[in-house]
């Protein structure tokens, strides 16, 4: 049985078109699923259209042409009645977190209920979600009291006032410091876990979506350009767009800087290449620079190595010097690659092969 689609684009396109100025295709042709309990992760630089895309999820913004539906109904089908009912099952959270300065924490968390449930009943779900987002003791405090981290929590805890069913996170701990980025985060799998809630998460970090993201997209230039399961970007990504954000997980290119300024790799002679070995899951366990010199009689020198944890799957990370003769090289990087490594030449900027 294939899993309940909470939200679903259909080929949707977003053009702006100012007068005077030249068209802006924000949103270019995008046809996007996303399941019930996904953590699914949108990734892109500033102005791919990240924001553009997901403002169309609740009509903030409506399509140029193509269409969205949300929990079954297209969007654009509903009277404004039932949009603003569909609008509470959809909560969104921002990098600003837009607190309302004059009210405490218990009135901005309990706002969106105003006119819908009595006094009571909004009192008893502030503290309900007080208690969800750890901030019980900070009730009748006001915004300007808090920290960062906290002032996202109280964002959080509003969002999740009318009992969404999805929950839109826009760059919501771009403000943050990476500690408290790490909590927030923590919340949110823990909220996904807890609650069966759904989480369209959008970033320009992939740290944030290695970290709690069962899904991940990729967009550049208004169009989805990768998708699939977080693993699977991983260990098999395609585009280099998408190379470069895995990259920044693990801090390459000052490793590579360092790198390139050992003697051993500024004078690589014809018998050693550098190399560069990425690998997830099991093959971690297989002894592989034992079997290049048993087998191969290649010897790999480790100049670099990071094992992270992917959705508790460890994923690898080597820089290596394998050394030997150039077709006992060959065979054992094929080795490697039969083995589901995955193998690049490593060129250093400047420096030998
Ligand atoms: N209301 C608007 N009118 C005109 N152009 C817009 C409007 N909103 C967004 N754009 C343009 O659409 C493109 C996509 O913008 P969008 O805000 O969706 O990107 P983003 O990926 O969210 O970027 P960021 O990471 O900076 O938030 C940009 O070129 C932006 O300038
Ligand atoms: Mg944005």
């Amino acid at each position: 049985m294939s899993a309940e689609t909470v939200v679903s684009f259909k080929d949707v396109d977003v053009v702006f078109k100012e007068k005077k100025k030249e068209a802006v295709h924000a949103v270019d042709h995008v046809s996007l699923d996303v399941q019930r309990g996904d953590i699914y992760g949108i990734v892109g630089y500033s102005g791919a259209g990240k924001s553009t895309l997901v403002r169309i999820i609740n009509l903030l913004q409506r399509p140029t042409s193509g269409s969205v539906t949300v929990l079954g109904d297209d969007m654009a089908s509903l009277s404004a009645g039932q949009l603003r009912d569909k609008r509470r099952k959809i909560g969104m959270i921002f990098q600003h977190f837009n607190l309302m300065g004059s009210r405490t924490i218990a009135d901005n968390i309990g706002f969106p209920l105003r006119g819908i449930k009595s006094k009571a009943e909004i009192k008893a779900k502030v503290d309900e979600l007080l208690d969800l987002v750890g901030l019980s003791d900070r009730a009748d405090a006001y915004p300007a009291e808090l920290s960062g981290g906290q002032k996202q929590r109280v964002g959080i805890a509003r969002a999740l006032a009318s009992d969404p069913e999805l929950l839109i996170s826009d760059e919501a701990t771009s403000a943050l410091d990476p500690k408290t980025t790490a909590s927030i985060l923590n919340l949110l799998k823990e909220l996904n876990e807890k609650l069966g809630l759904t989480i369209v998460l959008i970033t320009h970090q992939m740290e944030a979506v290695k970290q709690i993201c069962s899904r991940v997209a990729v967009m550049d230039g208004g169009a989805v350009i990768e998708r699939g399961s977080l693993l699977d970007i991983f260990a098999h990504p395609q585009q280099q767009l998408t190379k470069d954000f895995i990259d920044t997980t693990m801090q390459l290119d000052a490793t590579l800087d360092t790198i390139a300024k050992q003697p051993a790799v500024q004078h690589l002679s014809d018998t050693e290449r550098l190399i560069r070995l990425t690998y997830l899951g099991d093959t971690t366990d297989q002894p592989i620079i034992a079997t290049l010199l048993r087998e191969y009689h290649v010897v790999a020198n480790i100049l670099f190595a990071d094992i992270q944890s992917l959705q508790d799957t460890p994923f690898g990370n080597l820089i290596i010097i394998v050394t030997g003769d150039s077709d006992n090289i060959d065979a054992a990087l094929k080795y490697l690659s039969d083995s589901g490594v995955n193998v690049q030449p490593v060129t250093i900027p400047g420096g030998a092969k």
